[in-house]
């Protein structure tokens, strides 16, 4: 609920996160630790996860129900976490919803023109989020630079299976970058919520000259604006909470997610999907 004090307006609602499954947890774990004040409801979609090689269609549809969910849940704010929804649905619910909606997509491909100096980028990410091309289109938005894409379907997985570091992980890494690197790209965007975790394998792979860009961390920053224009930062006073909902497996959630939240999950429960 809104509150007016003397000077600014507090809201001390939750912030809504949604993803496929897990990987949105490396965005909510970066926005919680920004936002220490903050409550967050996290909403992963385990029971269809992955979308990265799902339709458009598809990926809307759950998308939809899942801000929907959030909105019953009062949230002030919802960030897309995961870069496929964020390609595909960010532009309907943002039409569509009475709230800010938030996806990572933009924040990452700003963060991105930001850091290179050569303006030759490349971008990583699901079949979906490299199909959709949106980072190309957002990047471009800003400023005129060459843009090399790659989809990289193997990566998730594997990061799943908890192999960031693993042998066979640096050779795919290595098999799918170094069509980007032939191409002097100077800056590489990590569009996909589970390669954060690759971050040690993917410098070994392209150096250390070439800069990686964190959609998470960009997107706190969108986060903070948006709560600062829109006087919904929550106060001191505010009892913070974090609840995690999944549509399938919450005792999955619990183990594996707490590795890409960096922290012990509790208080995950199980939602029924209507689609
Ligand atoms: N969260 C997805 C993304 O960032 C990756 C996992 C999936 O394919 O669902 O695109």
């Amino acid at each position: 609920m809104q509150t007016k004090t003397k000077n600014k307006t507090i809201n001390n609602n939750p912030i809504g996160i949604f993803d496929s499954g897990f990987g949105g947890l490396t965005v909510m774990s970066t926005i919680d630790e920004v936002f220490p004040l903050e409550s967050f409801v996290y909403f992963g979609d385990t029971a269809h996860v992955p979308y990265g090689s799902k339709s458009k269609d598809t990926v809307v549809k759950y998308s939809k129900e899942i801000a929907s969910f959030l909105v019953k849940c009062k949230v002030k704010l919802i960030v897309i976490a995961c870069n496929t929804a964020s390609a595909f649905a960010l532009p309907i619910l943002k039409k569509t919803l009475k709230i800010p909606v938030i996806g990572v997509v933009k924040p990452g491909s700003k963060a991105a023109v930001f850091a290179s100096k050569n303006k030759k980028i490349g971008v990583i990410g699901t079949e979906g989020t490299i199909g959709s091309k949106s980072y190309l289109r957002e990047i471009n938005k800003i400023s005129r630079c060459k843009v090399y894409q790659q989809a990289c379907p193997l990566l998730v997985p594997l990061v799943e299976e908890g192999w960031n570091d693993a042998e066979v992980t640096a050779s795919i890494v290595q098999k799918y970058v170094e069509p980007l690197l032939d191409k002097q790209i100077d800056t590489l965007v990590l569009g996909c919520t589970h390669y954060p975790l690759l971050k040690k394998t993917l410098k070994k792979n392209v150096g250390e000259k070439i800069i990686l860009i964190d959609s998470a961390e960009a997107t706190a920053d969108e986060v903070r604006n948006i709560l600062n224009k829109k006087h919904l930062l929550a106060n001191t006073k505010n009892k913070k909470f974090l609840r995690f909902y999944v549509s399938d497996n919450p005792g999955k959630f619990k183990r594996i997610g707490s590795r890409f939240f960096s922290k012990k999950i509790f208080n995950v429960k199980k939602i029924e999907m209507s689609c």
